[in-house]
């Protein structure tokens, strides 16, 4: 199916009255204004500012110019029929010092944003946590230190407060698994530090964070839908010898169930990973009781799938992923296998835990490279991904599935954490250098789609 053949029996009735359509961006990769109005650095404007960090040494001091001209995106999601916006507050813009006074700039900005939300019609979904740390925290340690956790209350507390009398969806942090393993194991994202004496830790404080987190929103919003969101991937193994087997399984331990599982009431993954087992070192007395939460939903972030083998030299998980690009698969820019049935695989995984309630793919996507012809952009490849995605999710919809939303990453090119402007994965183009925005067939797909 491409662009040209739209199959129109193809439509969004057939996902129901209640289905929730939008898309979701992230502050640190669209605002800009690294400094305006009192913000302080973050992680990512410091780890950024480092040689070597980002490929081509991309910065997000101007991104996407969110911060400025929010209204100019915005009326592009009304424009393209997306009902409901998700995006990130800065913990930087509201307070700087990581803790204590409250930057009124900051709060007076987002107040702006989510105003306008409403007044054009569209419906603000707050993400509070989506990776930008400030760094006045990563310096007494970052999510390794166990005060992150009244920190992180503190600022879910001022979003709360804030901002709760308007926005009715939120999700306490982004993909936990990569800001964690990304950022304090493999050290290629901020804050850059690396090893198990640094994910440790990280993951536990960050797990009773999203708990703490999640507890005082329900208090003090009890109306609120509260959701929280999680990377995952359809993984298997390279091949059916035991070992690979065994592998796949930790492998699937590490990416897929690591975070989920305390919060769903079932604990850490230590039995298919032994060295996972150093993490009760970080316990403290009731910590058992504060790992899991009730959420309303619970997002989902798929891309594609992972194929695992047994390795003897990595070290903790015996465990490596095949690369996409020695697998001969269709690849996206980020050197991803192109495999919207990753998407149908992950929501019968997650269907099966009983505790989850509602599950909404919070974000998916695909990053091609986007070529101008006649001053359009016939992203054939995104749009071709997106609607197999989808049709792969009305499938697992269709065998009993509890799945009741899509988010499209992303609205407009961005930049992209350690690959910086390099990955396209908008709906809208950016040139960065003029700021003009072209919406590309995929995003035309999605508006008639959305009608
Ligand atoms: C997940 C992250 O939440 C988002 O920030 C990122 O840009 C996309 N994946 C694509 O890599």
């Amino acid at each position: 199916m491409t662009s040209e053949t739209p199959d129109t029996t193809f439509t969004r009735q057939l996902f129901g009255e209640d289905f929730a359509w939008g898309v979701s961006t992230a502050a640190l990769q669209t605002e800009g204004s690294c400094d305006a109005d009192g913000k302080s650095p973050s992680i990512w404007d410091t780890f950024t500012a480092k040689k070597g960090r980002v490929l081509n040494g991309d910065t997000p001091v101007h991104a996407c110019r969110f911060y400025e001209d929010y209204k100019r995106d915005i009326d592009l999601v009304k424009q393209l029929n997306i009902p409901n916006f998700r995006f990130s507050i800065a913990w930087t813009r509201i307070l700087p010092n990581g803790t204590g006074e409250i930057n009124q700039a900051g709060i007076a900005h987002y107040n702006k944003v989510i105003n306008y939300c409403l007044e054009v019609g569209v419906e603000p979904w707050l993400t509070i946590y989506h990776w930008d740390l400030p760094q006045v925290l990563e310096d007494k340690g970052g999510w390794t230190n166990r005060e992150s956790i009244t920190w992180f209350t503190e600022f879910a507390t001022v979003c709360a407060k804030s901002f709760g009398d308007r926005v009715k969806h939120w999700m306490v942090m982004n993909e936990p698994a990569v800001f964690s393993g990304a950022g304090y194991f493999f050290g290629i994202h901020a804050p850059g530090r690396t090893g198990l004496r640094n994910f440790l830790p990280v993951v536990h404080h960050v797990v009773l964070s999203i708990v703490a987190g999640a507890k005082v929103l329900r208090k003090l919003l009890p109306q609120a839908i509260l959701g929280t969101t999680f990377s995952c991937s359809h993984i298997e193994p390279y091949n059916d010898k035991p070992r690979n087997v065994a592998a796949a399984k930790r492998a699937d331990a590490l990416i897929n169930r690591l975070f989920i599982e305390p919060i769903l009431g079932l604990g850490y993954p230590t039995t298919e990973i032994s060295s996972l087992k150093g993490i009760f070192k970080y316990f403290k007395p009731g910590d058992e009781d504060n790992l899991s939460f009730d959420f309303d939903f619970i997002g989902l972030q798929n891309y594609t799938r992972e194929i695992v083998k047994y390795s003897f030299f990595t070290p903790y998980i015996g465990a490596r992923l095949v690369k996409a690009e020695n697998r001969n698969v269709e690849l996206t820019t980020m050197k991803w296998e192109v495999y919207p049935q990753s998407v149908y695989e992950i929501l019968k995984k997650f269907n099966a835990y009983k505790q989850i309630k509602k599950i909404i793919i919070t974000e998916n996507g695909a990053a091609f490279p986007d070529e101008f012809a006649n001053g359009e952009i016939n992203d054939t490849k995104r749009l071709n991904y997106i609607q197999a995605a989808l049709k792969q999710l009305l499938k697992a919809k269709n065998e009993g599935c509890k799945v009741s939303g899509y988010f499209v990453w992303t609205l407009t090119d961005n930049f992209e954490w350690a690959e910086g402007f390099h990955p396209r994965f908008g709906l809208v183009h950016i040139d960065f250098e003029t700021q003009k925005r072209t919406i590309k067939a995929s995003g035309h797909w999605y508006r008639n789609f959305l009608g």
